[in-house]
């Protein structure tokens, strides 16, 4: 498929940098996932790829070519939006076919309705082929966006929170099939999403974006446990890394200024004291959250703890990161 490459993107509106000399490669075949907290530049940075938008400095390039002054159709990306944007006088299945129903394309009509029904299969909306658009759920809607883009051949797929309005089963579903389908036709992807699980399980990179710059790209696995900063920490895991004063536990670099403890890089049963301040069971864990020298923490253990709000627990860590004062990590 194809390669994305960002050079130096600079972004305003009304004065405000959107994104700020953003630098990026995609790579070709790649699932990549950006990560940031609204108004980070996540779909601005999408607008800029599908040609949708423009930079006023840098330059995209796909597959080699430089894209500037190509039109969206033009650089052959299918995009899914954060808000389903559906033709309403049209059936769902014609919403399906829009995008194979180019005279240019001259699809045979057999071919067009093998891949809107394989599509409504996956997707679960075979029972709503017939509806208006304007008579689904949010979640339909989603879906029937997401097939839109799943039905082309791009060489890019950009998808803004794609599964961001479906329930956690459908959600679930969802995952596997995108994942699956973007394995099976070496499809690039770049995907933003606010969830954790989708951030870990189908990326294979990861676009950490902080005010419209990138502050770290790596595999899931490298941010969460190399990650660069306090910032780039705090963006993946949940629940969030727990960061506090370094002075707080013994041996410490001398020029940390926070220790950053994953949840899961809690150890009890030895080390300095803590109160317990509540217990979530959730099945298959149990979250502490903690008391700890006036900071509140967050740890895990396991599902049958006997523990109870105001029990005391040793604590110490486990693997500590180490940040210095401009939030940096100390390696
Ligand atoms: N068309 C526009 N006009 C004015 N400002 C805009 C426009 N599009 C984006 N912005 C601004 O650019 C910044 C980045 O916006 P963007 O939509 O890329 O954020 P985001 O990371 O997608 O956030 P979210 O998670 O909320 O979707 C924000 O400050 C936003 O207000
Ligand atoms: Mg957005």
């Amino acid at each position: 498929m194809a390669e994305v490459i960002l050079k130096n993107i600079t972004k305003s509106f009304a004065g405000h940098r959107a994104l700020d000399e953003l630098s990026m490669i995609v790579p070709d075949g790649s699932f990549v996932v950006l990560l940031g907290p609204t108004g980070a530049g996540k779909t601005t940075t999408l607008r800029m790829v599908s040609g949708l938008d423009n930079p006023d400095v840098g330059e995209i390039m796909i597959g080699g070519r430089s894209m500037r002054g190509l039109t969206p159709a033009q650089r052959n990306v299918a995009m899914v939006f954060q808000q389903y944007s559906l033709y309403p006088h049209l059936s769902v299945r014609q919403n399906l076919e829009f995008p194979l129903k180019s005279p240019l394309l001259k699809t045979p009509q057999r071919i067009i309705d093998e891949k809107v029904n394989t599509v409504a299969e996956i997707l679960q909306i075979s029972h709503k082929l017939d509806n208006k658009a304007t008579a689904l759920s949010g979640g339909e809607m989603q879906r029937v966006s997401i097939g839109r883009a799943l039905v082309r051949n791009p060489q890019i797929y950009l998808m803004d929170e794609p599964l961001s309005s479906l329930d956690a089963k459908l959600r679930a579903d969802l995952r596997i099939e995108l994942k699956s389908i973007q394995a099976k036709s070496g499809a690039t992807l770049l995907y933003v999403t606010h969830d954790q699980v989708e951030a870990m399980t189908m990326a294979t990179h990861v676009g950490v974006l902080h005010e419209g710059r990138l502050a770290q790209f790596g595999s899931p696995r490298e941010i969460y446990e190399q990650p660069v900063s306090v910032y780039a920490a705090t963006r993946l895991g949940q629940p969030r890394i727990n960061v506090l004063p370094a002075e707080l536990f013994p041996g410490a670099p001398a020029n940390a200024k926070s220790i950053g403890l994953r949840p899961e890089h809690i150890a009890q049963g030895d080390g300095q004291e803590a109160t317990v301040t509540r217990v979530e069971h959730l099945g298959d864990q149990t979250r502490l959250h903690l008391s700890f020298k006036k900071h509140n923490l967050i740890t895990v253990t396991e599902a049958h703890t006997a523990l109870r709000s105001g029990e005391i627990v040793k604590i110490q860590p486990n693997k500590p990161l180490y940040f210095d004062a401009a939030g940096m990590r100390l390696v």
